[in-house]
């Protein structure tokens, strides 16, 4: 009886689990981004508070790796763009992206010095840079 009962959760798990599928990313940039936006949301939560900062830096190594990865890569929206927008947009995108990258730099440098109220401006800067960026880069969101 008690396998029976334990077969029968494995087998809800399994199916439920399929579930998850719907909040993958749909492509190698959106995992990247997915990456920065569990370390950004823990980087704001903290930002000003001094004693974390050797683990707000170890999260900015993780948003700056991930946006390095990023340059590399090209948003889904291109594809949406006439053909001959498309290398202004990819450009355009990469410069962006170049200048959030000198945020994440700035940052690093504030939370060495323990400077926790330049450092909170910078988060506030990124989280505008994180909003601009999606408004010019990336696809609406599908309704799910
Ligand atoms: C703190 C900074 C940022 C965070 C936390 C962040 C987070 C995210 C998240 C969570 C997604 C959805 C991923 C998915 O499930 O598919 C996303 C998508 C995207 N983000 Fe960001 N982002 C940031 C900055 C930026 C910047 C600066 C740019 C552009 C210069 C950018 C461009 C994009 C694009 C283009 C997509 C769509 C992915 C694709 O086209 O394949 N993001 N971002």
């Amino acid at each position: 009886m008690k396998i029976r009962v334990l077969l029968l959760t494995l087998v809800c798990a399994l199916a439920t689990g399929s579930g998850f599928a719907a909040d993958e990313p749909e492509t190698e940039l959106g995992g990247k981004m997915e990456k920065m936006g569990g370390a950004f949301r823990a980087l704001r939560r903290q930002i000003s508070d001094a004693t974390k900062n050797a683990d707000s830096l170890a999260r900015v190594a993780t948003i700056r790796q991930n946006a390095e990865a990023s340059l590399k890569l090209e948003p889904a929206m291109k594809a949406q763009k006439p053909a001959a927008e498309q290398k202004k947009f990819v450009d355009d995108y990469r410069a962006d992206m170049k200048k959030f990258l000198e945020l994440c730099g700035k940052l690093e440098t504030a939370l060495k010095a323990n400077d926790n109220v330049e450092a909170a401006k910078l988060c506030g800067a990124m989280g505008d840079a994180n909003k601009a960026g999606h408004k010019s880069y990336k696809k609406e969101d599908k309704k799910k």
